[in-house]
């Protein structure tokens, strides 16, 4: 990685439209004299799984990062990460369990500032204890009739957010469903430029058989002989830079859709799903990031489940079927 006077914190950036992104500096300096495992060439840590993409992205694994040693780069650098997660109409009810958990898990020991859209914000809980350098903002946001819509509309909410004042106040960002709960380490270990996790019911199959939009009408389609990785949208991040970029191409996917009568299979998933195609990512999170309580059965692979979706009845959350 190049280093120059622009990958300091404070130095300035590109622009987006008068934007002026928050640098990171992405130099691994440790100032203490760690006692890390010795890394050796000859015996990897995993042998079960793929560690590195074709594009030499790296998978997050357990064993693949020593949290000591991830933490110790990232806490010189005094990062804020701005986490998104929409509750909206019933889904409230998912918060507490998920800030909770998000506390006790999520990116501690750096800075986190939670924004909550809801339409609702009489109903977020206003005594969870947030840890230190730890913030919770709600934004007020419509409620759309049907849950793909509320789903989808999260790109342009999330864009305008970023837009309006994320942009100033975090150095990533990390877009969370709210119907989850952490149950291991989700660190430092997770930030890249653009991050996203490899959804857990699919990761086994060949890509012709991955959930993607196939319909050549919508903006989203992917053709049976393209892609890589399917991925869940149930948590993705990054630079505020590059999140911004997609969710603004996403977002304008989505409406060109929109404007010929067709919405994607998985809604804003499947726009998620074509940007990655086109764009790959830097990081990738592997499934122990976005695990499903409902999967039950052997998955040696899986050695520690982080964050995952919590059973929940659909008719009685959602608007509609
Ligand atoms: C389901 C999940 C959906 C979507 C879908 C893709 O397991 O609940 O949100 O990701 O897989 O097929
Ligand atoms: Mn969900």
């Amino acid at each position: 990685m190049s280093i120059s006077k622009n990958d300091t914190n404070e130095g300035p950036s590109e622009n987006y439209e008068g934007l002026t992104w928050r640098q990171v500096n992405h130099q691994v300096v440790l100032n203490h004299r760690l006692q890390s495992k010795q890394a050796k060439l000859m015996e990897p840590v995993r042998t079960d799984v793929l560690t590195v993409t074709p594009w030499m992205a790296p998978i997050v694994w357990e064993g693949t990062f020593d949290p000591l040693v991830i933490d110790e780069t990232f806490r010189s650098h005094n990062l804020t990460i701005a986490t998104t997660v929409f509750a909206v109409g019933k889904y409230t009810h998912f918060l507490r369990d998920f800030l909770e958990s998000a506390e006790k898990h999520f990116m501690v020991g750096l800075d986190v500032h939670y924004y909550v859209f809801t339409d609702l914000p009489g109903d977020v809980p206003g005594n969870i204890t947030l840890g230190l350098g730890r913030l919770l903002s709600i934004v007020k946001v419509p409620k759309f009739d049907r849950w793909q819509e509320i789903s989808l509309r999260r790109m342009e909410l999330i864009q305008t957010a970023i837009e309006d004042h994320i942009y100033r106040e975090a150095h990533y960002i990390f877009c969370l469903d709210v119907d989850m709960r952490f149950h291991g380490r989700v660190g430092s270990e997770a930030l890249g430029r653009l991050v996203a996790a490899i959804h857990p019911w699919f990761y086994m199959y060949p890509r012709s058989q991955y959930p993607y939009e196939r319909r050549t009408v919508s903006t989203a389609s992917v053709p049976q002989d393209q892609g890589d990785f399917y991925y869940q949208a149930n948590i993705f991040g990054g630079a505020l830079e590059d999140v911004h970029r997609l969710t603004k191409t996403c977002r304008e996917h989505l409406e060109v859709d929109k404007s010929v009568g067709v919405e994607a299979v998985w809604q804003e998933e499947s726009h998620l799903n074509w940007y990655l195609v086109k764009n790959k990512p830097t990081k990738l999170l592997s499934p122990e990031y976005v695990w499903d309580d409902a999967k039950r059965g052997k998955a040696e692979e899986i050695k520690l489940v982080r964050f995952s979706s919590v059973i929940k009845n659909k008719a009685e959350v959602r608007e509609n079927p």
